[in-house]
């Protein structure tokens, strides 16, 4: 299979490019740092290609895929995203307009120039990493929150509409992942996994063609209870000491 993965030079991107690289596939991968990408995997696998490529950049990207697979491309994941950093109970909008920037239009950018590969072939699959996040408002990271939701619908919405062109859909929404992202965050993460293990779980969904897949599993039965609960419940829990944050 030809596969692209936005965001591959680290954590989770990273994890799923070496477990299809082991399999045999072909990889591209991109990021704008490609520095950050290990240069003994670099090393080992002839079927990698390495693009430094922003994926707010449409026509970057379009070159960046393009080049890697003009034809055939079988699966793309639009996995490239960031958090708010630091938490703040002022909204940051600077900060804010970059995570939209990579997080809403780097997946609109991604599933764009994929589509105008895979719709002639009536065959492919789109994937994003959204995540447990989009459900709901956090407290601290309103621009994440909302990206993730915007990723999620999205990829609701395009999961009915491609199904008929022969295009699958997938949104991950992974809970606590151990990668350069979460390194930043000062609190609790519970249910922490490695980048490896969510790889292996993310592969999986992915080849089961799940629209949606919330992981690890106790973090999506908190996530649907917060998700389904009266949202004054919601914010009466969110104020508790325990479950807020504190500036530094
Ligand atoms: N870790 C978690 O707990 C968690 C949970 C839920 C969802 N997610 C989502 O999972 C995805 C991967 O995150 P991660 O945790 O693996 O973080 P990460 O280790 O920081 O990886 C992010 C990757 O995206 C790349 N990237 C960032 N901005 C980019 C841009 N504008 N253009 C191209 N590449 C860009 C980074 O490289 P450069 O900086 O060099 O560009 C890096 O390769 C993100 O969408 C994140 O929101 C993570």
């Amino acid at each position: 299979m030809n596969i692209f993965i936005t965001g591959g030079t680290t954590g989770i991107g990273l994890a799923l490019a070496k477990l299809y690289l082991e399999e045999g596939h072909r990889v591209g991968i991109c990021a704008r740092n490609l520095s950050r990408f290990p240069s003994e995997i670099r090393n080992k696998y002839k079927l990698l290609e390495c693009y430094e490529v922003d994926v707010a950049k449409r026509e970057d990207l379009f070159r960046a895929i393009n080049e890697f697979a003009p034809k055939e491309l079988d699966l793309i994941y639009a996995n490239a995203g960031r958090s708010v950093g630091a938490k703040s109970k002022t909204p940051q909008f600077s900060v804010a307009n970059e995570v939209i920037d990579i997080n809403v239009k780097g997946v609109l950018n991604t599933f764009d120039v994929a589509l105008e590969i895979m719709l002639p072939r009536k065959k492919g699959h789109l994937v994003a990493t959204a995540s447990v996040a989009g459900f709901m408002g956090l407290p601290g990271a309103g621009a994440y929150s909302a990206s993730k939701a915007a990723v999620l619908k999205l990829c609701e919405s395009y999961s009915l509409d491609l199904r008929r062109h022969g295009i699958y859909v997938s949104a991950i929404a992974p809970g606590f992942v151990d990668t350069p992202l979460t390194k930043q965050n000062n609190h609790k993460m519970p249910f922490l996994m490695s980048a490896e293990k969510a790889a292996v779980l993310i592969k999986r969904a992915v080849e089961k063609k799940k629209v949606l897949y919330i992981f690890p599993f106790r973090m999506k039965i908190v996530v649907t209870l917060l998700d389904k609960m009266p949202r004054s419940l919601y914010r009466m829990i969110m104020n508790l000491k325990m479950f807020n944050y504190s500036e530094e």
